[in-house]
């Protein structure tokens, strides 16, 4: 469903995205050996579609001895056998693709590891041999001294002496990770053509790991050195002429001000981490005060406008502690480590709920803010239903644990013997993977999965949230972070409480006089903007996403004769799906769609409804446009409608408004140069010329070209489309109209359905009838002449309609199977365990997997 809603291609894509950084050996075992691999993240995929994020960033998963978790590379360009095959990966990223989600991968270009040939071939190389020189070598391990050693709590010293060398060689990390030499041009070279290796295969971008650290100074601390963005503006240009919209995110633990010299002018990466901030964040809600966050937002420069920080709560990493100030340092381990096993290097391996002790307003606040600040948003695996840990694994495999899918044999994650298993899953009686768990929360809908799935729902309605400029407010009560996002015509006003007590704050929102602002998880009104101060109550580490929308203009939607809106546009009927006529337009269809019997939606408590998209229809004769309206409710999973409408005018509008009101939509005024062109919006299906150029495409198997995609109408086996043809069809009668469909009778002998409610991929209907147009012999189901369907590109198709005939007490296949199943389960239900009553199912055929979850959820079985 929610790929209807993705945004087009832009080469900004960044800015909007939601990233989910995941390990592939820690997310899914597709063949038992206790280790995550490709097929297995391909397998989750629609879980991944289903949560929301759209950006899939994956750790090293290329050929390594595994001694840095694959950021010790022995293989630029190969995938590690235990994840599977380079076709797998290809697989995933079609995959992944398809589902419109993108995917960024690593660049690992400080360092390799030790057993990479590079490596092995230099260290053997006599000194001064141009193959030697792939590394930095010294004969002395005095040289660089101010320089700072990062795993400070391995490594004695940032020179090894390699006795196959006879010289020490530089590394930053892991003595097993040696550096390259970024003096040498051949370097440059190798990691330019890793890259395009992994770009040509099709990802997205790249994070670019320890990027500070490629060069070496005397005298320096050899971190954020010249030379380093000279090289980045090398690859960026390198990059960008032969794979555009593609993305570099740096890896650089700094300062503000150093993070964002690594986006040059607009020329070397596209965006950056911002480590402090998050280490702030931390701070403010245990400080209770939003100073730690004011002073890191007032270091952070303004940014070119292409740049985009990328925010983070927690990494596969400990929660680094290099960027804050001593005594922070120390507060940050009271209160946050005082277990001193959860203290590694200068950090603390913790994930993010056992950091906030399983608070579960902390974590909604945390990542309230998060996915409000500027930057793009970046969730870690597992962060979503709230993993625990494991601080015994040894160095940062605590937090690396595999992912909990269910509360079966080893969290659902592997098939395999639990002590194969890579790392072991968490078994802490507070987050043991059998409470803490992918199934367990997707069958509450008040769990953190589902409240995650709201907000990343949420945030992506706004692009203020990742374009947005940012206003800090200074309220007197500095319990209270607040501040203002806004893009175009939307401005976001968000208020947290970092206090666990209740508070009240007093807002100066003198620039938004007039404003309503309107909460956005709920969808209420709140008063009015005056010109008093804007007083606010906040419960303990609540926070508020307030719209803050204008107050309605003058009445552009005037009310015809009728009683119908009526609403003017210039041009073309079509501008009634952009600008101001839209939202009269939404609000016009709401009230039509809540008239409607096949509009699930009548029952329940809405929370929004827009247009998604609009696709028009070129089809012969009409003014006809496919509409896709986005459903949200209080409760449950949001829907998309499908309506399509036509423009009518002239004598056919006023006759349609005579005879059959409840089919208008809108009043329609088109005003052209010369003249007014006065008509209506209605359903399409009750316009006669629609139908028949719409039925018409499927005798003439002819396929409707759209810009960016096409309808195609076709047979699926059973009855003869050639037999629509005739003019004796018309007029069409309205059968019947139930949830998620409308159906209208032709010459009494066919059944035309449209399928309102929308799903992604082929309607189980129709899968059900190609079943049966397959199986011979004398089967009572009806005959399908054909199905429409909208297939676009980089998208799941959509079947929009079908026809088939229809007995005299015709009803659908799915309802007649439904019922014999349903007679089916009684019967077991009521018989001695001895006896099984026959299933009736035809054939050895099984069903197709959608078509049997739609037949349980409708009789409630699990
Ligand atoms: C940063 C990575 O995030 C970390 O996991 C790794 O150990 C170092 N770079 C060295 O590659």
């Amino acid at each position: 469903m929610s790929s209807l809603l993705h945004g087009p291609d832009d080469p900004l894509w960044y800015k909007d995205a939601i990233f989910y950084e995941v390990h592939v050996r820690s997310f899914f075992d597709s063949d038992g050996d206790g280790i995550g691999d490709f097929r297995g993240l391909t397998e989750k995929l629609d879980y991944l579609e289903d949560l929301g994020v759209t950006t899939l960033w994956l750790l090293p998963f290329y050929p390594s001895p595994l001694k840095d978790d694959g950021y010790d590379i022995s293989d630029y360009t190969g995938v590690h056998p235990s994840y599977g095959t380079l076709a797998d990966f290809r697989a995933f990223i079609k995959e992944a693709h398809r589902r419109g989600l993108r995917v960024v991968t690593e660049l690992v270009l400080n360092h390799t590891s030790d057993q990479h040939p590079w490596f092995q071939r230099a260290r053997r190389a006599p000194a001064g041999d141009p193959a030697r020189d792939w590394y930095v070598w010294s004969s002395t391990p005095e040289r660089y001294r101010d320089v700072r050693v990062i795993f400070k709590d391995f490594e004695p010293s940032n020179w090894t002496w390699d006795p196959v060398a006879q010289a020490y060689y530089w590394h930053r990390f892991y003595a097993h990770q040696p550096d390259l030499n970024f003096e040498n041009p051949q370097v440059h070279q190798a990691i330019l053509s890793a890259a395009d290796f992994w770009l040509a295969e099709g990802v997205d971008g790249f994070r670019l790991d320890a990027i500070p650290y490629l060069y070496e100074r005397e005298g320096t601390a050899c971190e954020n050195l010249p030379e380093t963005h000279e090289f980045l503006r090398t690859l960026r240009a390198h990059i960008d002429r032969s794979f555009p919209n593609r993305m570099l995110l740096a890896e650089a633990n700094q300062w503000p001000e150093d993070a964002s010299a690594y986006f040059g002018k607009g020329d070397e990466c596209h965006m950056a981490f911002h480590f402090p901030i998050m280490t702030r964040l931390f701070l403010a809600v245990h400080m209770e005060d939003r100073y730690p966050m004011v002073d890191i937002l007032g270091q952070t420069p303004v940014l070119p406008d292409s740049a985009q920080w990328a925010l983070f709560l927690r990494n596969h990493d400990e929660l680094t502690l290099e960027m804050v100030t001593d005594q922070e340092r120390d507060y940050m381990y009271r209160v946050y480590a005082q277990d001193r096993a959860a203290r590694i290097n200068l950090g603390i391996r913790r994930r993010l709920a056992p950091l906030l002790q399983n608070n579960r307003k902390k974590m909604e606040l945390l990542n309230a803010l998060l996915f409000s600040l500027p930057g793009t948003p970046v969730i870690y695996y597992g962060d979503e239903i709230g993993m625990g840990d494991n601080i015994f694994l040894g160095d940062r495999n605590g937090v690396r644990t595999p992912m909990q899918w269910s509360g079966d044999r080893n969290a659902g994650f592997s098939r395999s013997n639990a002590q194969r298993l890579y790392l072991p899953v968490v078994v802490d009686p507070e987050y043991h993977y059998e409470a803490v768990n992918v199934d367990a929360q997707q069958g509450n809908p008040q769990s953190l999965l589902w409240w995650t799935k709201r907000l990343l729902a949420l945030s992506r309605r706004f692009k203020a949230f990742g374009r947005g400029t940012f206003e800090l407010l200074t309220p007197e009560n500095r319990k209270v972070l607040a501040f203002v996002r806004r893009y175009q015509d939307e401005m976001i006003l968000v208020v947290a409480n970092l206090s666990r007590f209740a508070q009240y704050v007093e807002l100066d929102l003198g620039f938004a006089k007039g404003r309503t602002p309107i909460e956005l998880f709920g969808r209420s009104d709140f008063p009015r903007i005056g010109e008093a101060p804007y007083l606010l109550t906040l419960g303990p580490h609540g926070f508020y996403w307030f719209s803050l929308e204008p107050a309605r203009e003058a009445p552009r939607v005037t009310t015809g004769g009728d009683a119908t809106r009526q609403v003017e546009v210039g041009g073309d009927w079509k501008g009634i799906f952009s600008g101001r006529a839209r939202s009269a337009l939404e609000l016009a269809l709401l009230d039509y769609l809540k008239t409607q019997g096949w509009f699930a939606g009548r029952a329940r408590s809405l929370r929004g409804f827009r247009i998604a998209e609009t696709v028009p229809l070129p089809l012969e004769g009409t003014e006809a446009a496919l509409v896709f309206a986005f459903v949200d409710y209080d409760e449950g999973e949001p829907e998309i409608y499908s309506v399509p409408v036509s423009f009518v005018s002239q004598d056919r509008s006023e006759k349609v408004r005579k005879e059959s009101r409840e089919e208008v939509i809108l009043g329609l005024r088109v005003r052209r140069t010369s003249d007014l062109v006065e008509g209506i919006l209605m359903n399409a299906l009750a316009d006669d010329a629609f139908l028949r150029a719409w039925i018409r495409l499927l005798p003439e198997g002819t396929a409707l070209g759209l810009p960016s995609g096409r309808i195609s109408a076709g047979s699926i086996g059973g009855a003869d489309p050639r037999k629509l043809s005739g003019e004796e069809l018309f007029p069409a009668v309205l059968q019947k109209a139930e949830p998620g469909d409308s159906t209208l009778g032709l010459h009494g002998h066919w059944a035309f359905t449209w399928y309102r409610r929308v799903q992604d991929g082929v309607h189980p209907e129709i899968e059900v009838a190609r079943v049966l147009a397959g199986l011979a012999g004398d089967i009572p189901v009806p005959r399908w002449a054909g199905t429409w369907e909208l297939s676009r590109r980089g998208r799941e198709p959509i079947t929009l309609a079908s026809i088939r005939e229809s007995a005299p007490d015709a009803r659908r296949a799915l309802d007649q199977t439904l019922d014999e199943l349903g007679r089916y389960f009684e019967a077991v239900r009521s018989s001695p365990p001895a006896v099984e009553p026959e299933l009736p199912l035809v054939g050895d055929e099984a069903p197709p997997t959608r078509w049997t979850n739609d037949v349980r959820s409708h009789l409630s079985i699990s």
